[in-house]
């Protein structure tokens, strides 16, 4: 069985996105920009693909006169699509501009620049030599590079390794030196020769920065490219709610572009410095919001397995109260075991947050913090709203039960290049078919669900000749308007359905000496590799069906 974890795994995967054409480092030729990522043909037809199911499953195609299972009530669904650069005070107000940072530290010998919360290290003594070995590597590779990095620090051949004295295991750096049990000046860096080279963690704001206009010089001009789709849908809460015929509970979906500059963008796509988002911003009454919460996780967590993921690579979990933002009643996150990620390990897909008031009347009020339990406005030294608010009410009047009331937000949260990685990493299988030949032949194949595959349908005449390409062409041309998919005639059939399984095409059709006769056709299927023979006339139904 395929060892799922693991680095190599991984790195077949990214060699198959980029010689296939789903995915790009982004201006490759310039030698690649860290942290930006092109989708090719395939990928984009992919990456659509996954942001379409979701318009569709939770706006376009949602029954609002029904009542979900598992929710407390029926809903509506409707959209936006806002703006990237957003009037600067709205950051503000959502605590974007003072808190929306990372910890990072410098190395004054390497000149590498690290995620705090990224390093992690552990003791290591020799012959009265001590030092804490510190490491960016994660999962299976962590380890090993504390050992090799212990073994040339303390000058020793491969077999004095065990000479080694190890204090514990690894633990963040973060944490030991919060705690006491570790101090910079005895680290060694990642990438440094001695200890002692990192510097104090300083703030850094992950918001890209902007100017406004030609004039662009004082601090009035500065903008921020959007880090989450979110805020665009609070502030615009009230135009929806007075232009369309919305009432409490509903949602706003929006799916778009955010920018966030990583201080290290890292494992492909999965943090990457310019992604999309696809969220909703849910409000309800909020006596009903904690049944909300629990119907959004479990909607969204099976949105994943209706997609195909393997339900044994995903995990949801719960948030501690400790990991909870300050406003946060309640959070989960659906996460996927992503191969370069070590066994056990999991990467967030999705969070779905119960954020309370709070986004709505920071927009009315101003930036707000947890006081005694309470959310209050927070003041500057003057008394004075630190970050003063629109001062526009986003309160709603239920003229059913007559009460006026902040609604309370749901927000599932997923990433639209996090969830096409975990697909495109699912589908990704290695097995052996046999060839024309009845010899076994390895194959890659893409498993993706029928509803992601960039290609549906393969149309092959089994030969140039015969009239075959005619009869194929047809068949293609009937199909096209109802589905991606593709003519190909190079090659030989095997060699074709190769290629087809690599892009993950779930259903193949050869033109054969019998479709010439009986107006039938090959249907092969890419995961049982089943042939069964098919009336021509009945193919464009036949496939609509098993795609809806
Ligand atoms: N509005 C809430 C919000 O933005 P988040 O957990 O910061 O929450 C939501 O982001 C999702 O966006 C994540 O679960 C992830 O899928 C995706 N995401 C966040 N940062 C990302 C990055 N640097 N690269 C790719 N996807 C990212």
């Amino acid at each position: 069985m395929d060892k799922q974890n693991d680095q190599s795994r991984m790195d077949r995967i990214v060699s198959l996105a980029k010689r296939r054409g789903f995915i790009f480092q982004s201006s490759e030729i310039y030698g690649g920009l860290n942290g930006f990522w092109d989708y090719g043909p395939l990928g984009v037809a992919l990456k659509r693909n996954v942001k379409d199911a979701w318009w569709r499953d939770m706006v376009s195609g949602h029954d609002e006169l029904a009542t979900l299972a598992g929710a407390p009530a029926p809903y509506e669904m409707t959209g936006l699509d806002c703006t990237i650069i957003m009037h600067p005070q709205g950051w503000k107000c959502s605590g974007h501009f003072d808190l929306f940072h990372d910890w990072m530290i410098d190395c004054r010998e390497s000149k590498r620049r690290y995620r705090y919360d990224h390093l992690h290290g552990r003791w290591a003594a020799h012959r009265g030599k001590k030092v804490f070995v510190t490491t960016e590597a994660s999962g299976d590779e962590a380890v090993p590079e504390t050992v090799a990095r212990a073994q040339k620090f303390f000058g020793l051949r491969a077999k004095q390794v065990d000479e080694i004295e190890w204090g514990g295991g690894l633990e963040s750096l973060e944490q030991a030196v919060a705690a006491g049990s570790a101090t910079l000046a005895d680290t060694l860096g990642p990438d440094a020769a001695a200890p002692g080279s990192l510097t104090e963690p300083r703030e850094f704001n992950l918001m890209f920065e902007t100017r406004i206009g030609a004039l662009a010089g004082d601090d009035d001009d500065r903008a921020f490219l959007r880090p989450e789709t979110a805020q665009g849908i609070f502030v615009n809460f009230k135009n929806v709610l007075d232009t369309s015929r919305v009432r409490v509970p509903f949602g706003i979906a929006q799916v778009g572009k955010s920018f966030r500059n990583e201080i290290t963008p890292r494992n492909f796509t999965f943090r990457s410095r310019e992604f999309e988002q696809m969220e909703i911003e849910f409000f309800c009454r909020p006596a009903e919001s904690a049944d909300w919460y629990r119907y959004w996780r479990d909607r969204r967590w099976k949105w994943y397995l209706g997609l195909g993921l393997t339900e044994g690579r995903l995990q949801l979990r719960e948030h501690h109260a400790d990991e909870l933002s300050h406003y946060s009643v309640g959070t989960a996150d659906i996460e996927y075991a992503f191969p370069f990620l070590a066994e056990g390990e999991f990467g967030e897909l999705e969070g779905i947050a119960h954020r309370g008031d709070f986004d709505l009347r920071s927009h009315m009020e101003g930036k707000l913090v947890r006081k005694d339990g309470e959310l209050v406005v927070e003041t500057g030294p003057d008394g004075k709203p630190r970050h003063r608010g629109s001062g526009k009410d986003l309160s709603y009047f239920d003229d059913v039960t007559r009460e006026r009331y902040v609604p309370h937000v749901i927000e599932p949260s997923a990433g639209a290049d996090r969830g096409t990685l975990a697909f495109l990493c699912d589908a990704y299988h290695e097995d052996e078919v046999p060839d024309e030949d009845g010899k076994p032949r390895s194959r890659t194949v893409m498993k993706f669900h029928p509803r992601l595959a960039p290609v549906k349908a393969a149309i092959l005449p089994l030969v140039k000749k015969d009239g075959m390409p005619e009869v194929a062409i047809d068949l293609y041309r009937a199909l096209k308007p109802h589905m991606a998919c593709q003519y190909d005639e190079k090659g030989s059939v095997g060699r074709r359905y190769a290629r087809q399984d690599e892009a993950g095409t779930p259903w193949c059709l050869t033109i054969d000496g019998q479709t010439l006769t009986d107006k039938t056709v090959t249907l092969r299927d890419r995961d049982s590799l089943a042939q069964t023979r098919v009336p021509i006339a009945e193919v464009v139904a036949m496939l609509r069906d098993r795609l809806s």
